[in-house]
């Protein structure tokens, strides 16, 4: 159990799989088996999955759900959303269809801008590496025109290069940062090949230098990477409606409605536990569409939780007011993705999510994608302060273990009439079942 093995990236699946279940599972061929089941019976495509990550031995499905009705500046979408979360794209649907016939989602990229970072240590003064910058910045961009070239026919590429004193931090720390535009891509391969690039050309101009001395020279690049804090890439989304217009929700007129929401926005502006649990239910959304369309949600998600504390306060990503008797709720926060490059080609079903919305370019996409993370915290606190939460979720909870517990198709209607009027809980399921 538990053995060390050298070599195991050089293991044909089979092997692999055959090595971690003698080693790990107790029962073995179903153990075998079950990954099995999950390959897909078509080697093409199966193989094309397995390249993706080092050591695949098998797939892990998640559900590829749609939400359609999304009117975002005056189109209709139906969005492609990735989520384990039973409740989500039922939510993303219900707020597409509440707002479709209240004007739809606006939304607007205000700026694309990336960030690059060569983290370095010099033994002498900023005014030393600044003057020494300064001589040689034409230089170090000339040495990544190779790189640059087909960015740049797009009128992308790097659109400017810095040197920073970061010694308030740490003695003798510096930074050449750059910032990146990068057309449709999301941009990490190119940045981060810039970056190593211009490193290697700034050590190797400084070696040649006649103003900075042997213990200036001996700089030390700590490391070269693009910033996944991307607070100039940003998009802005909203929906707006005379406030009569919101309501009523069942025991709820629009006017008091729309004072719990703003309520509950202001206190997700406030309070730090509220607004973590606020901002994951926008980044319920926002994953969603990261993931069908082949983006990178982890960075998105840690960009987004830097940003929803930029002013030194971890706050609400999302804000609502009134005026001129107009309820507004809007969005505004990075999102860096891509529609070229990375996954967006290999992965099939990435493709046919970009098809599905109509091959978008980045910024629609950021575009969408604000509007998906808008309309779900729209649902969530539209739940949370009229009938509670619990309704909708436990409806897809209620399913979930009615499935778990192998209910009948009959089973299955009669214990959704049921538990309309009474509370779902694990137990109350099977006594219900039992029963029936
Ligand atoms: C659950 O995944 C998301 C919510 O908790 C978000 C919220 O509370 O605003 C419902």
């Amino acid at each position: 159990m538990n053995t060390k093995i050298d070599g195991f990236s050089k293991l044909d699946k089979n092997k692999k799989i055959d090595w971690i279940i003698q080693n790990h599972f107790n029962s073995k061929n179903d153990k075998k088996n079950l990954l099995k089941s999950y390959w897909n019976s078509d080697k093409k495509i199966q193989k094309n999955h397995d390249e993706f990550a080092e050591n695949t031995i098998s797939n892990f499905y998640y559900p590829l759900g749609v939400a359609p009705n999304f009117l975002i500046n005056n189109k209709i979408f139906t969005l492609p959303m990735v989520t384990e979360e039973s409740s989500v794209v039922a939510a993303a649907c219900k707020s597409a269809k509440f707002w479709v016939s209240r004007g739809g989602f606006k939304a607007k990229v205000l700026n694309t801008e990336k960030i690059g970072q060569i983290h370095f240590l010099f033994n002498g003064d900023y005014i030393k590496i600044k003057q020494f910058f300064n001589k040689n910045k034409s230089k170090l961009i000339h040495s990544i025109k190779d790189l640059t070239k087909n960015m740049n026919k797009r009128g992308a590429g790097l659109k400017g290069l810095e040197v920073l004193n970061k010694n308030d931090l740490i003695k003798n720390y510096y930074q050449l940062k750059g910032t990146f535009e990068t057309d449709n891509a999301m941009g990490a391969n190119f940045i981060n090949s810039c970056l190593e690039k211009l490193a290697e050309s700034f050590k190797i101009l400084i070696k040649n230098d006649n103003d900075l001395n042997a213990n200036e020279k001996n700089i030390e690049i700590v490391m070269s990477i693009l910033s996944n804090y991307t607070p100039n890439c940003l998009v802005k989304a909203s929906v707006t409606c005379p406030i009569n217009n919101l309501g009523p929700f069942k025991n709820l007129k629009a006017e008091e409605f729309a004072k719990k929401f703003l309520m509950a926005i202001k206190i997700a502006k406030s309070d730090k536990y509220r607004a973590v649990t606020h901002n994951k239910g926008i980044m319920n959304g926002i994953d969603a569409l990261a993931m069908a369309t082949g983006n990178d949600f982890r960075a998105i998600e840690a960009c987004a939780h830097a940003y929803a504390c930029r002013t030194g306060k971890y706050s609400s990503l999302s804000n609502a007011y009134i005026e001129n008797n107009n309820f507004i709720f809007e969005i505004e926060l990075p999102l860096s993705m891509g529609t070229v490059g990375g996954l967006t080609k290999l992965h099939p079903i990435v493709n046919w999510s970009l098809e599905l919305l109509n091959f978008p370019d980045s910024k629609s996409l950021m575009e969408i994608t604000a509007v998906a993370g808008l309309a779900q915290n729209f649902a969530a606190i539209k739940s949370l302060v009229t009938s509670g939460i619990q309704k909708g979720h436990m409806k897809m909870h209620l399913l979930n273990i009615l499935k778990q517990k192998g209910a009948s198709e009959n089973q299955k209607n009669e214990a959704i009439n049921f538990f309309k009027k009474n509370i779902v809980s694990v137990s109350a399921v099977e006594d219900f079942l039992k029963n029936a």
